[in-house]
């Protein structure tokens, strides 16, 4: 049976495909941020973004990666010796917790079993018999294990004690929902590669006013990352470092297209994505790995004899599909597969027809036929 291969394909879990629209934006004549030009597409995409983040406060543009939006949450509202207390189920989760220590905040790791997300339960004992906690860090999405956390739940728990809860949305932020007021987020931070659909080098950073009180007194030196430099400058109209206008042209294109189409048709859309993917699963006899499985990406066991880098060494190589390997303890035992981003049905499927011709070169015997009516049916009936 033929296979087109025609098309590359990214289905990681960030970088993402991006809208041709975005395309054409990236290559457009640079112009200077200090114009009034830039100034109109500041203002709305600042504007814009508080639809996306679902809150009345502001929220920020940093010209850094996701890893740098999650340094700014906590060196605003850190004090060397905070007590912090982080949530830990897989990679992202071990960095913002270092990343604490380097600040020299005492942090209690609360490790969760990779694959299962955290009971809130557990925070809520902690925070009980810890009343002197300052800050709790979390995914939204754990990218490592493919595996979300209760966030509405754990906000509650953490609303009614004097912590600030400070969620990483890197790969949660666009592709489910995380209405920060409604919810008492304190801090929420995005990353542009993910389901903002753009290229990688901004995070999007928002603080509650829980979190403001805080940010105001912290006597922790900070500079590039400090959030009340950035707001002086965004009220005078400008970014307080040169603004990365190519990125932001672009965002203020891809969050026109989020108003128009409205929150929830953009969750619905990403949510149809992953419900498609754990039904292929079936049909290629591999299993989801996380016992709370994401919108965002989903992640696959690979079968015992594999070699996961190899296969995905082979993907790309004879099939011209990009999905992503596991990390550290997963390492060679998954794949994770990307549901942000500009995907059309038609990748969804070629994806599919790719991975299983991917997978009968590694001894399976799947029936390429049967998988490939089954990707059909389940796009034409959902
Ligand atoms: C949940 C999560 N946090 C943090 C990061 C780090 O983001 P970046 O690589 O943009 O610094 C990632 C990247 O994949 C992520 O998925």
């Amino acid at each position: 049976m033929s296979i087109d291969t025609s098309k590359s394909l990214l289905l990681a879990p960030g970088p993402v495909q991006l809208h041709p629209e975005v395309q054409k934006i990236l290559s457009l004549p640079m112009i200077h941020h200090r114009t009034p030009e830039f100034d109109q597409i500041l203002k709305s995409v600042l504007s814009d973004l508080k639809t996306l983040f679902v809150t009345n406060e502001k929220v920020f543009i940093l010209t850094s990666t996701g890893s740098g939006g999650m340094e700014s949450l906590l060196i605003n509202v850190i004090k060397p010796k905070s007590k912090v207390l982080a949530i830990i189920s897989g990679k992202f989760g071990e960095r913002w917790a270092e990343m604490a220590e380097v600040f020299g905040a005492q942090v209690h790791k609360m490790v969760v079993p990779w694959g299962y997300a955290v009971n809130p339960a557990y925070v809520e004992k902690y925070l009980n018999e810890n009343p002197d906690t300052e800050v709790v860090l979390t995914q939204a999405c754990e990218t490592s294990t493919a595996t979300v956390h209760p966030i509405e739940q754990l906000s509650k728990v953490v609303a009614k004690t004097k912590a600030l809860f400070l969620v990483d949305a890197i790969t949660a932020l666009g592709a489910m929902p995380l209405p920060m007021d409604a919810w008492q987020i304190d801090g929420l931070v995005a990353g542009s590669q993910k389901a903002i659909m753009l290229p990688t080098g901004l995070s999007l950073i928002s603080f509650s006013q829980k979190a403001w009180e805080q940010i105001k007194t912290n006597p922790t030196p900070r500079y590039y990352f400090d959030v009340r430099r950035e707001l002086a400058a965004n009220e005078k109209g400008e970014t307080f470092f040169s603004s990365n206008v190519t990125l932001i042209r672009a965002l203020a294109f891809v969050l026109k297209d989020i108003k128009t189409q409205g929150l929830e048709s953009l969750y619905k859309t990403i949510k149809r994505r992953a419900d498609y993917t754990r039904n292929i699963a079936k049909h290629l006899h591999l299993e989801v790995y996380s016992k709370a499985p994401s919108d965002s990406v989903t992640a696959l066991n690979l079968p015992s004899n594999f070699d996961g880098a190899k296969f995905r060494e082979h993907l790309e190589k004879a099939y011209n599909l990009t999905v992503m390997g596991g990390q550290d303890q997963l390492k060679g035992k998954i794949i994770r597969l990307g549901h942000m981003g500009y995907i059309t049905d038609q990748d969804l499927h070629q994806t599919t027809e790719r991975l299983a011709a991917g997978l009968n070169d590694f001894g399976m015997t799947l029936d390429l036929q049967t998988v490939r009516d089954a990707s059909l049916l389940w796009l034409k009936d959902n």
